[in-house]
């Protein structure tokens, strides 16, 4: 099913919204253009891992050398520090073992009978004239 869960005006570059869809907690954020979904429930002790900082990695050929890259893309839980990769939902300590549920975004432009079809609308009236962010849940 997918779920219309903001306009794209809501969700500007290096932001995110928390969202509840189908009884869950989903944080939605823009890195750079790009939308990614994760579980706002870290997989550590329940944190509300989507309420966290973000930031990318900053990695070191030697010394004086470094450079940073994927600004944003990680997302550290408030409660323990976690860390967890927004494009895979995979833990930085354990990507093999420890992964938060991430979701497939979407972004449609307005169009009449939107909120029909395979779309759902929760929370707001739909226009043509705006664009909106659409998390995919599978059953
Ligand atoms: S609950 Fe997220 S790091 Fe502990």
């Amino acid at each position: 099913m997918k779920y219309i869960v903001a306009t794209v005006d809501e969700i500007p570059l290096g932001s995110r919204k928390i969202v509840d869809v189908d009884g869950r907690s989903i944080g939605v954020f823009n890195v750079g253009g790009e939308y990614f979904a994760l579980l706002n429930r870290c997989p550590h002790q329940g944190g509300p891992l989507c309420q966290g900082n973000t930031h990318g990695f900053l990695r070191s050929a030697g010394v004086g050398e470094y450079y940073y890259s994927r600004a944003g893309e990680i997302v550290r839980c408030p409660w323990h520090g976690w860390e967890y990769d927004l494009r895979t939902g995979q833990s930085w300590f354990d990507p093999g073992k420890v992964i938060v549920r991430r979701y497939e975004v979407a972004v449609v432009p307005g169009f009449e009978g939107l909120a029909k079809g395979p779309y759902v609308a929760e929370t707001f009236p739909v226009s043509v004239e705006q664009q909106y962010v659409v998390v995919e849940i599978g059953r």
